[in-house]
């Protein structure tokens, strides 16, 4: 039997599940050639939210990032995450876009692309996969996995035939909740491998403490990778650490064997970045959170959902909305609930609880009922597609919704010319997505000089302080006098990126 291949999560889910993906490619640079060197199956190293953390946090060009880390890795394959027709955003992109950005990727030395649709409709992943093919990497076709009576092996099996009639070069489980039980990874895997020549890889996550066991499930049926990390960008919200899943393994036929002291050199490295990158880190994403198990929901969705209640001032009807949330999912045809899913099928029960079930339907409940993000995977109450249709006055989409969409290149390339940025399929693909972070990001910076601050405020007469260069950094000076009220919001615009402060008065 041969032994099980990892793939390292670290540089990619690790730290956008564990420390809201701020690792700076300084951070990963360092121990890049020693992940490189371990043998894992392949290293997780872009897309998903990094290209969009890039761009707004890390004040970095996401291709460059791409660059050095292949540079510093070059004999692991390298693989990112791509949301199909989403490419890495919420809303749709039309074909020229998703094509130019995979054909950036591949030149700049993505090998393999892991591509998923929230609702799993193949009609999502033709044109990601068929330029993945043609520019001669790997597409991996990946089906998200989530809790139903639609989402059954045998259903999530027949997905798995159609990712291979459109000619994926592997297979991936996604479990981006760890919903995922060992009973069920056990018999996905064996049905996929029994139907299928491809490698079947399990990508799960540790939320609800289940993801080690899963693997070894996944791993009697012939799965042929495990997703892992390293910690402290390991367990909880994030992937199962490295050294844990291998000891884990100890005595199966298909142990493997990373180097236990390299791992804990690794493990020791990304420590001193978590002192780092502490103020995105929180004891919360460590814990094994049974609330996601017992109301079927994952728990960053958990998380926000209670900000959002007391926003509503609906707190006290928590548990109906809970109880509200299936029966939102099964009239969308049982929609996952990933991003951007999650927050729709959470909206919607949350309008259905304060105003009646169905007296108050959001635009993309509507949209997802009519087709608009593609085919859900159950049937959608009639009740709800006949309310969708009258509200909108539009029928349902049947066609693939990317279809719908014209061509962007030629108007992204004006766009670029007309900013006077450089006109680069780079750069049309980043517009595309993030319009505002990608003309920030190339404004001309002082170099050296203090950065200039404008503020504008809701209190009266708050003057700019001329060199205050750490703005909203926690701990410093407020760089202006207030003199009376216990709290005042200000809004600072530093080098055009803006920055949302609240100062505390404490006298
Ligand atoms: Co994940």
């Amino acid at each position: 039997m041969k032994p099980i291949v990892f793939n390292n999560t670290v540089l990619r889910d690790g730290h956008q599940s564990l420390a809201a993906t701020r690792m700076t490619t300084a951070q990963m640079l360092p121990v890049a050639p020693t992940l490189d060197g371990l043998g894992f199956g392949a290293l997780e190293t872009w897309g998903g939210a990094t290209i969009d953390s890039c761009l707004r946090y890390l004040n970095e060009n996401p291709f460059d990032r791409l660059d050095k880390l292949k540079a510093a890795a070059p004999r692991t394959p390298h693989m990112m995450l791509l949301r199909g027709q989403n490419i890495v955003q919420y809303t749709s992109f039309p074909d020229d876009v998703v094509e130019a950005f995979v054909r950036c990727s591949a030149k700049h030395g993505m090998d393999i692309f892991r591509i998923f649709d929230a609702l799993n409709d193949p009609r999502n992943l033709t044109t990601a996969i068929r330029t993945v093919k043609a520019a001669g990497k790997h597409a991996q076709g990946a089906i998200c996995y989530t809790t139903s009576p639609v989402h059954t092996p045998a259903n999530l099996t027949a997905l798995a035939d159609e990712l291979v009639a459109l000619e994926c070069d592997s297979i991936c489980i996604k479990d981006m909740a760890g919903l995922l039980s060992p009973r069920i990874a056990y018999d996905l895997v064996k049905s996929i491998k029994a139907r299928h020549k491809i490698p079947v890889i399990v990508h799960s996550h540790e939320t609800a403490g289940l993801a080690l066991a899963s693997y070894m499930a996944a791993i009697d049926a012939g799965a042929d990778a495990v997703d892992t990390s390293i910690t402290p960008f390991a367990n909880g919200t994030g992937q199962p650490d490295t050294v844990r899943m291998q000891a884990a393994l100890a005595g199966h036929p298909r142990a493997c064997l990373y180097s236990p002291k390299v791992l804990f050199e690794l493990r020791q490295y990304f420590e001193g970045v978590a002192v780092e990158l502490a103020k995105f880190m929180s004891p919360a994403n460590d814990r094994v959170d049974s609330d996601a198990l017992c109301y079927q929901v994952p728990g960053g969705m958990l998380s926000n959902f209670r900000t959002q209640l007391v926003e509503m001032k609906m707190t006290d009807r928590f548990n109906e909305v809970m109880a509200e949330i299936p029966v939102v999912r099964e009239a969308l045809g049982w929609i996952p609930l990933v991003t951007p899913t999650s927050q729709i099928v959470g909206t919607q029960a949350m309008l259905n609880v304060k105003f009646g079930r169905w007296k108050n339907l959001a635009q993309a409940s509507i949209d997802i009922a009519l087709g608009k993000y593609g085919r859900p995977p159950g049937v959608v109450s009639p009740e709800v597609l006949a309310l969708a249709r009258k509200q909108s006055g539009q029928d349902l989409v049947t066609c693939r919704p990317a279809d719908l969409l014209a061509p962007r290149m030629p108007k992204l390339r004006e766009e670029l010319a007309a900013k006077g940025l450089a006109v680069t399929d780079e750069n049309a693909v980043l517009f595309a997505m993030f319009p505002r972070e990608t003309e920030v990001f190339y404004k001309p910076k002082p170099a050296a000089a203090p950065a200039p601050i404008t503020v504008t405020s809701a209190a009266p007469a708050a003057p700019a302080a001329p060199a205050a260069a750490k703005p909203a950094s926690a701990g410093s000076t407020p760089p202006f006098a207030v003199s009376t009220g216990k709290t005042a919001r200000y809004s600072l615009t530093v080098n055009e990126r803006r920055y949302d402060a609240t100062v505390e008065i404490l006298n």
